[in-house]
């Protein structure tokens, strides 16, 4: 099956021409008939997360070839959604709900409760002064059920919480205004309202580092008692901001069996393979070479790394729900702009002029 897939692709963009009443006719381009998401049909649905660029020129056409699911990378989040009390910004939410209906995609919603990209006006109160909790969590509720209501026949899973646990030390929890507020109440809570407002959606924690054995343990303590409590939470979702030196093979295997043994279905929401190493895949310093060099030895890494965690992603198969990359391709990623400003990161599948790169060659050679 690999070797036939292969062949196929590497006739890349040309076009199949076939005999017909002895005249040759014009088939459809095979790029537009074959990608990751048809040789990956019989393990899970493989997306990519979008912004309002990427619905129309040449990114659409790749994102139609290769993905069967979407994420939105920031127009479902609560401050661009709603920027201001009941004031809602739909249109580029909209957009992107339509692209995904006129092309017969899956869409997951990102995200309802989060720390960052949340308007002021969700803490305070009239006075400029902080909310008392009750009205905190009014005001999620009536967030998520604005969110979730409007677009429920076309989202079929949430990442409802994203991002609680604290990364480093002794804390369990981040220190944000919702837990500052309401403790860990809002966590169940968001769930809760979630499942009301769409009792059909797949409701996702999701977070980052969480193959990272200490935050892994807390992730896991939370999730154990949302499960006992009976809080409607269906997936661990491991956002998958890796690089070309870590996770291990040993340090995903030892994830996927973790979260798996919860009971709960698991998908990699934001998959990107930096090439720097560091937090969060970069180093806060930066040398001038680094900035636009994709060097052999970073390309072999890369291809290694992608080979491997597609492997042991496809051992997981049958708890893993889902693969999305995060942003299309190297033309843009949003790590060109994090730890380091303005430094050219190649994390994915497709290089800066949308063609296939050998790592991609690598997660469909098995
Ligand atoms: O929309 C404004 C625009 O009006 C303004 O002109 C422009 C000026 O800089 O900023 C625009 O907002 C930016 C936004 O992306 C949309 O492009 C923000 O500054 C920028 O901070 C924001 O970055 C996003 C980041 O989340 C925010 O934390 C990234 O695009 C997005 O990829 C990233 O995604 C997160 C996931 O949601 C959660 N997991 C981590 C992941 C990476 O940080």
């Amino acid at each position: 099956m690999a070797y036939f897939k292969i062949l196929v692709m590497s006739i890349g963009s040309s076009f199949l021409l076939s005999a017909c009443d002895n005249q040759i006719q014009e088939a459809e381009p095979v790029s537009s008939v074959t990608g990751l998401k048809d040789i990956y049909a019989d393990y899970f649905p493989i997306g990519a997360s979008l912004s309002p660029a990427n619905l129309s020129g040449k990114d659409s056409s790749l994102i139609v070839t290769e993905f069967n699911s979407v994420t939105a990378e920031n127009v479902m989040k609560p401050s661009p959604i709603q920027p201001e009390q009941n004031q809602f910004n739909w249109g580029p939410a909209d957009a992107m709900v339509n692209f995904v209906e006129e092309n017969g995609l899956k869409m997951r919603g990102h995200t309802l409760c989060w720390h960052n990209q949340v308007g002021d006006w969700m803490f305070e109160n009239e006075e400029g002064g902080e909310v008392d909790k009750q009205t905190l969590l009014r005001r999620l509720k009536e967030h998520i059920q604005a969110v979730v209501g409007r677009y429920q026949d076309h989202i079929y899973a949430w990442d409802v919480v994203n991002e609680v646990i604290a990364d480093e030390g002794e804390a369990w929890y981040r220190d944000s205004r919702w837990y500052q507020i309401t403790g860990e109440e809002f966590i169940a809570k968001a769930f809760e309202y979630a499942h009301e407002a769409d009792s059909n959606a797949t409701l996702f924690y999701n977070d980052y580092n969480a193959t990272n054995p200490d935050k892994m343990e807390k992730i896991v303590k939370m999730l154990t008692q949302l499960k006992e409590e009976g809080v409607p939470i269906h997936g661990m979702g491991l956002q998958g901001h890796w690089s070309i030196y870590y996770p291990s093979e040993a340090q995903l295997r030892t994830a996927l069996e973790t979260y798996k043994e919860l009971g709960l279905e698991i998908q990699i929401t934001e998959l990107d393979i930096s090439v720097y190493p560091g937090e969060s895949g970069g180093r806060r310093e930066k040398s001038a070479d680094e900035l636009d060099t994709f060097t052999e030895e970073m390309e072999q890494q890369q291809i290694a790394q992608y080979k491997m965690i597609f492997k042991v992603l496809r051992d997981y198969r049958d708890v893993i729900t889902g693969v999305t990359f995060w942003n299309v391709s190297d033309a843009h990623s949003w790590l060109d702009n994090f730890p380091v400003k303005g430094r050219k990161n190649y994390p994915l599948l497709f290089d800066q002029n949308r063609e296939r790169k050998k790592a991609y060659e690598a997660v469909i050679d098995f």
